[in-house]
């Protein structure tokens, strides 16, 4: 059954294709929702710019991968409205209203904010930019331009998700109750650890397996993955617990199959090769109707133009009338 109260946004930047990460740790859970609610899905390329603003062309090209990786997964173009962020002007609009109800020194403490420009030192040197530091309120804009409630994203957006919240109790309580506070869904598998071992997969740190990568690079990424660094021998007793082709097993094969796997390596029953064949095979099976689906829609792009322009227009309209009431409530409807 279809609850009409909430509405579910979610987005993503458009800076590279999307990733197994993605795929547990959101994509899923959005297939799912989407039977559930009325869902807006947005791809952030005004967001992607602010920390790729000298290299526009990846921003650019991106959006349609990101798009391909989505219709492959099953995000239904018919229960999911798709949206290019920087066709809505309205976002930006809301950007600089929201602007005035947010401090810089607020901006400066949320923690996400705080640990992405310590990792892009590279880019902004000592003093970051005001677009990047003020991505949140934008992000602010982009939940509210079509009244999103329910927000399913990973821990790591959380408080942009309350800084969201902030923002909307402060304009309620200066204009008058337009919006309203969106909450958080958080995924299960909300992080993915990357072949290398390292907490997060991502495509920045080179250890993803993406939705669209071929057999053979599946393959040579799943031989070089980090497995127990103290097993040397095949007949070694192994200790999965620090084995990603284990960590792999527990989310492509079956529960029985990763627990039998598992005891046969802690006897030094079973080496790494023929384990990490096994998973090669999982992993293609589970890839194999996501690829084909990609496939399909490759060999349509004006199919998925289509979608993604009829989906801009609908978020479009929607943004437009949102803008309007909160245009109202400030005072800027001079000729109503
Ligand atoms: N900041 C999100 C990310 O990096 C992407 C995003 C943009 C988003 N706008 C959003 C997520 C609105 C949820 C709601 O993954």
């Amino acid at each position: 059954m279809m609850n009409l109260n909430k509405r579910i946004l979610t987005g993503d930047r458009p800076t590279g294709r999307l990733h197994i990460g993605h795929y547990f740790g959101s994509l899923q859970n959005r297939v799912k929702l989407q039977d559930e609610y009325e869902s807006f899905i947005e791809i952030a390329d005004v967001q992607a710019l602010t920390d790729n603003f000298n290299n526009p062309e990846k921003v650019r090209k991106n959006v349609r991968q990101v798009m391909l990786d989505y219709l492959s997964v099953g995000i239904d173009p018919n229960k999911t409205t798709i949206f290019i962020q920087s066709m809505i002007p309205e976002i930006a609009e809301l950007t600089v209203f929201y602007s005035n109800l947010v401090t810089i020194a607020r901006l400066q403490r949320n923690p996400t904010v705080k640990t992405e420009i310590a990792q892009k030192k590279e880019l902004f040197g000592d003093s970051v930019t005001y677009g990047f530091l003020g991505y949140p309120v934008s992000q602010a804009a982009d939940i509210t331009s079509v009244k999103g409630t329910l927000i399913p994203v990973g821990e790591d957006q959380l408080p942009l998700i309350e800084q969201c919240r902030e923002i909307v109790r402060k304009f309620n309580s200066i204009y008058g109750e337009v919006l309203v506070e969106p909450e958080a869904i958080l995924s299960k598998n909300a992080r993915i650890k990357g072949l290398d071992g390292n907490e997060k997969m991502g495509k920045s740190l080179g250890n993803a397996i993406y939705l669209s990568d071929t057999d053979e690079e599946i393959q040579k990424k799943v031989m070089s993955a980090v497995t127990d660094p103290n097993r040397i021998k095949k007949d070694d007793y192994g200790n999965p617990n620090v084995c990603m082709v284990a960590y792999y097993h527990n989310l492509f094969s079956k529960a029985e199959d990763t627990k039998s796997i598992c005891e046969e390596c802690k006897l030094g029953k079973r080496g790494c090769v023929a384990c990490k064949k096994e998973l090669i095979q999982n992993i293609i099976k589970e890839l194999t109707p996501i690829r084909e689906r990609r496939k399909y829609y490759e060999e349509h792009m004006e199919l998925v133009d289509k979608i993604l322009l009829e989906g801009t227009k609908k978020a479009r309209k929607v943004a437009m009338e949102t803008t309007k009431e909160i245009k109202k409530a400030m005072k800027l409807n001079y000729f109503d």
